[in-house]
């Protein structure tokens, strides 16, 4: 996709950071179909890292909004590598702040339910304390913090589990392990709300036709799950025969600590989990 030229000037110019991505891949063939102009960068063509690239790559266009989904994502590799995740989450995501008021132009930014800690009993709320407990939650959680203290012109939204076509992501690897397997293990104490790529790219596309205030939302599908409730009905609607045993956290240890309930509260924005799975399943 070409670097929005200024001659073009009925169309919306949008660049997208982090495009390749699960998300990206959902989204961008929506910008298409609001007739946007956009350019869909990776790491390799726009790496939001390299501040004096990306300002000499945006001196050189006229933008409309911004939409930031570029981040380091693998939850447990980030306590690894705990540089590189601060380094593409806190600093590129500053970057992409500074370029956004730079150019006055609005910033989407996607961000996480890991900003929580997950001790609450109830949905999290946009105004509850942050308490991040792993290396990512705390990285997405100073790029919110840089975001808002650079431009006011930003959105930031935070969704949670997500899956969708076009990247690897936990509901299509269960339906590759139920064709090689009868049964798996699954954690039972750990809630979440799965929510759908298409929904939150749904929600996107209403932000950029002017349908919301500025500020920080909650977009993820509506109820709560556990994992292993989440991989039956995966199993369930496919009718794949494979047994799904519940297990606690504790039995399956892994690097990064995960908040035991990870649910937003999202003013029941979005359909709830299980609608949207079918949706996703049954057009597989
Ligand atoms: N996936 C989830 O369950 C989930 C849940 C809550 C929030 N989020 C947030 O939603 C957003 C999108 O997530 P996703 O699942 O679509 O991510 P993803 O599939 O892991 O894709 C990450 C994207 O970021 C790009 N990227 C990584 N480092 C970069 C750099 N230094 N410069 C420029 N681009 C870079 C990657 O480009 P390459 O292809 O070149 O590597 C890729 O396009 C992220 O901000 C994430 O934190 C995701």
């Amino acid at each position: 996709m070409p670097l929005p030229k200024n001659n073009e000037r009925n169309r919306m110019k949008i660049l997208v950071t982090g495009a390749s991505g699960l998300l990206g891949q959902e989204l961008c063939p929506m910008l298409d179909s609001i007739g946007a102009q956009y350019w869909a960068t990776n790491s390799k063509i726009f790496d939001i890292t390299n501040a004096k690239m990306v300002n000499e790559i945006m001196d050189k266009v006229s933008l409309d909004f911004i939409i930031h989904l570029a981040a380091f994502t693998n939850v447990d590799q980030a306590e690894v590598n705990q540089e590189e995740a601060f380094r593409i989450n806190h600093i590129g995501t500053k970057n992409m702040a500074k370029i956004a008021k730079k150019l006055d132009v609005p910033i989407i930014y996607i961000s996480s339910a890991s900003v929580f800690d997950g001790e609450k009993l109830t949905p999290y709320k946009t105004t509850d304390a942050t308490n991040p407990i792993n290396v990512y939650g705390k990285s997405k959680l100073m790029g919110e913090e840089e975001i808002r203290k650079i431009t006011k012109k930003h959105y930031i939204i935070r969704t949670s589990s997500l899956y969708g076509k076009g990247g690897s992501n936990y509901v299509d690897a269960m339906l590759t392990y139920s064709m090689f397997n009868t049964s798996i293990s699954v954690v039972d104490d750990q809630i979440l709300c799965p929510t759908w790529t298409r929904d939150l790219s749904k929600e996107i596309i209403n932000i950029l036709s002017g349908g919301k205030e500025y500020g920080t939302y909650h977009i993820c599908s509506s109820g709560r799950t556990s994992w292993s409730e989440f991989t039956k009905k995966i199993f369930d609607i496919k009718r794949r025969s494979v047994f799904v045993q519940p297990i606690l956290k504790s039995d399956f240890p892994r690097p990064a600590k995960r908040p035991k309930f990870s649910v937003l509260d999202n003013g029941n924005i979005l359909p709830s989990w299980e609608e949207s799975l079918e949706k996703y399943l049954l057009q597989k």
